[in-house]
Parts: structure tokens; C-alpha cells; sequence
């Protein structure tokens, strides 16, 4: 054993940010920033009057919703309060039931569970690893209202068979594609296929707006004429060109819709500049993290105790993190003794990402524990995240693979 800690650090418990000794880190970014961002960023800090929603962020809400292919885009303060937003935007009543996949991060189902609704957890198809269209329709009972598909790890839930289901139930649909910025399906994007598509600019993500940002693309005109409102406390203009323009007052502060107090959810002017900036690069840096993910996945085919997510045909999976699960039952190993080697033998600081919801105390404590979802149960256990980040050299993907290849074999005992 070499002398490595396998402890985490003080300020990130998780695994993530840079620890020394290590020959691999997962690092707590994805990318560093070009010139060209921080000049958009510097540029609004010198010469924008206006810092908050302003022309930058009408700019990059053109952009967004030109670049997903949505019909209306927003620009707010992070993929939570995106889904907050659409949460809201459902209009639920006491009783009713909403559909999660049972893997994702808490941040999917805490706006939803917020409104008073029964989350039901649904399992993962076992070889995309996102919602289980299948387990959708048997969750499905006359309360159901909603389903929430997450493009988890960066790979699209099938979108395509999930809106057939919703359209024969009347289902809202609300996509979180937190992970997934610029995933595609047959050439469509995530974020157009539903009533609502939630994005995250999270210091973590492919596409991040200075540590926090986010936006929501909605389908219907109805939702997005409300959602102006309830972005900025119910901020509305009183009508243009008034011949005393202070009469009767700034503005007015009102919402077409009962019961409901809004809320401050905006994106400030600078992180919008960068936002049309970093979406200018997008598919291109995309490009370099599909070239590494293939190089990987080609490297480690040989290795049957491994396996990767399968893409369909037609998807585009943006590979936001590089996921695994490990087989070593035939050997009596799992995955925590894998990850025992590949930290201390081999100095690379893999990570295993968030639990099945259910398993949280906090959704238990709320209430949402119960869950009948034997694939995820089995997949989760034994799965783990690589180290990753976008613009890998090869000598580091080289290396992942020796020490995976090494770490299965000294486990097998060979
Ligand atoms: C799947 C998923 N949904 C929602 C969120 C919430 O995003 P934000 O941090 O922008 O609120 C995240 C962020 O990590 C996420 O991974």
C-alpha cells in the first residue's frame, strides 16, 4: 500500500478538487475559461450600465433558445430554481403524484417534493442507465401528473417513447438537463422535447457562468408569458411610451395565477455575456470530450468486469462524467475494493457520485423512502466515476486504463 490518503479534504467532503500525491485528481471544474469568456465577463464589468437583466441577458435568451431549438428560453440563477420554476408552472393540486427517476441528484426532486406532491421513484433502464420508460408506465395511476426525465451523466433518457407515454396519460414533462447541455436525440436537443427543459451553469458542469447559473426552455406560450413574472418577484411593466412615465409607478407587481408568491430567480448581466460566449465553443469542446470518452471506452472493452453506458443509435451523449460499474461478484470483489486499488495503487482519485434518492434521510424523513426499484439498487452499489474533465491527454487516458486493467487483474488475483 503506498501512503496516499484515502480521506477526503476539509471544504470538499466529496473526493472532488485536488488533492497532493495524486497522479489523477478529479477536479472540481470541467475546463478552464478562454480568453474570449473572460474578456465578455471583464467587458460588462467596465462599460454595461445595466447589470442585471438587461441586453445580455435578452441576448443570450436568443441564443439559448435558438441553440436548443426551444420555444421559449430563460436565463436564471441555477438549474434548481429552473425546475422550481416549472414546478410551479404544473400547477399541482393536493394529492397528486410526480415520477423521478430513482438516480440523480437531490436537486431534481427537491423543487417538486417542495409543492407538496408524492414523489414516486422510478428504476433505470439497465444499459442506458437514465429513466425506465417501462417503469414510468407501471408507476403510472390516476394521479400521476407529471414525469421528470434527467439526461443524468450527459446521456438523453428516451425522450422519444417517454412523450408517448405522457401524451397518452396528459402527463406534464419536465426535463432536467442539468448534465446535459447540447445531448441530442435523432439531431433534437434535450431541453426541446418537453414542457420544460432545466439547465445548470453549476461550477461542476460542460458550461458554467462564474460557479452559478442556469436556464429553463418552455414549449407553451401560456407558461412563458408567466414566467417573466415569476422570475423577479412579479415584476410587470406597466404599458410603454405613458406621457408621465412615473405614473402611477415604476412598474407594477402582479401574477396571473392564484396562491402562488414569486420569487428573485434571475441571472446577472456578466454571467449572460459569458453564457453566449461559452455556447459559442460548446459543440466543439463536446467534440473533444465524445473523442476521449470513445478512446476510453475502446481501451477498456477488452475488460468484461467493466461496463459503460450503451448509446442507442442517433443519441448524442455529451459525457458530462465518465461512469462505470464493476462486475467482481465471480471473485468475491466489489466495487469499493476497486476503488481501494485504484486510489492508494494506483493514485487515482476515483469518485462515486450521488445515492438513490430514496436512500437520503432527507426524502426519507419527508416521507419519499418508499421505492421499488430493483435494477437501480444493483447497478448503484457497484458503480463509480473516473476522474474527468474536458481536453484529457492521451498519456492520462492511458494511464486510467493501465490502472484499471492492473486494479481488475489484482483483484482477480492474477
Ligand atoms: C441532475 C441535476 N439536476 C439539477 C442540478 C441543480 O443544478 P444547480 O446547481 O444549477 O441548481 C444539478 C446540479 O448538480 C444536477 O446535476
Amino acid at each position: 500500500m503506498s501512503n496516499l490518503t484515502q480521506t477526503t479534504k476539509a471544504g470538499d467532503a466529496s473526493g472532488r478538487g485536488s488533492v497532493a500525491g495524486y497522479r489523477v485528481n478529479f477536479p472540481a471544474r470541467m475546463r478552464t475559461y478562454t480568453e474570449a469568456e473572460i474578456e465578455a465577463v471583464v467587458n460588462v464589468m467596465r462599460n454595461a450600465e445595466v447589470q442585471t437583466q438587461g441586453d445580455y441577458m435578452r441576448k443570450f435568451e436568443a441564443d439559448f433558445k435558438a441553440y436548443i431549438g426551444a420555444n421559449h428560453a430563460f436565463a436564471v440563477d441555477n438549474a434548481t430554481n429552473a425546475l422550481r420554476l416549472a414546478a410551479i408552472l404544473c400547477k399541482f393540486e393536493k394529492g397528486d403524484e410526480v415520477i423521478v427517476p430513482g438516480y440523480t441528484f437531490s436537486a431534481t426532486a427537491i423543487p417538486f417534493g417542495m409543492t407538496g406532491v408524492k414523489l414516486v421513484f422510478a428504476d433505470i433502464d439497465p444499459k442506458r442507465w437514465t429513466i425506465d420508460p417501462k417503469d414510468i408506465e407501471k408507476k403510472i395511476t390516476p394521479r400521476t401528473k407529471a414525469v421528470i426525465a434527467v439526461h443524468l451523466l450527459g446521456m438523453p433518457a428516451d425522450m422519444p417513447t417517454i412523450m408517448e407515454i405522457a401524451a397518452k396519460h396528459n402527463l406534464r414533462v419536465i426535463e432536467d438537463c442539468a448534465q446535459a447541455p447540447g445531448a441530442s436525440i435523432d439531431g433534437k436537443k434535450v431541453g426541446s422535447f418537453g414542457d420544460f427543459g432545466c439547465f445548470s451553469f453549476h461550477g461542476a458542469k460542460n458550461i458554467t457562468t462564474l460557479g452559478e447559473g442556469g436556464a429553463i426552455t418552455v414549449k407553451s406560450d401560456e407558461d412563458a408569458a408567466l414566467l417573466p413574472g415569476l422570475r423577479h418577484n412579479g415584476i410587470r411593466p406597466f404599458p410603454a411610451g405613458r406621457e408621465r412615465y412615473w405614473v402611477p409607478a415604476m412598474s407594477n407587481v402582479d401574477i396571473d395565477m392564484e396562491n402562488i408568491w414569486p420569487n428573485n430567480f434571475c441571472l446577472g448581466e456578466a454571467q449572460c455575456a459569458l453564457a453566449s460566449e461559452l455556447i459559442k465553443t460548446l459543440d466543439s469542446s463536446t467534440d473533444t470530450t465524445i473523442a476521449q470518452a470513445a478512446k476510453l471506452r475502446a481501451a477498456i472493452a477488452d475488460i468484461p468486469e467493466l461496463t459503460v453506458a450503451e448509446v442507442p443509435a442517433g443519441v448524442r451523449h455529451i459525457y458530462h462524467q465518465f461512469v462505470l460499474h464493476f462486475n467482481g461478484s465471480a471473485f468475491g470483489k466489489n466495487r469499493n475494493d476497486l476503488l481501494d486499488f485504484l486510489t492508494t495503487e494506483a493514485a487515482v482519485r476515483a469518485i462515486v457520485q450521488y445515492y438513490p434518492l430514496y436512500r437520503y434521510p432527507l426524502f426519507q424523513k419527508l416521507g419519499a423512502g418508499e421505492h421499488n426499484t430493483p435494477v437501480l439498487d444493483d447497478w448503484w452499489d457497484n458503480s463509480f466515476s473516473l476522474p474527468w474533465w474536458i481536453g484529457m491527454s492521451d498519456e492520462t487516458l492511458d494511464y486510467l486504463v493501465d490502472s484499471l486493467k492492473a486494479g481488475v487483474a489484482t483483484l482477480k488475483g492474477k
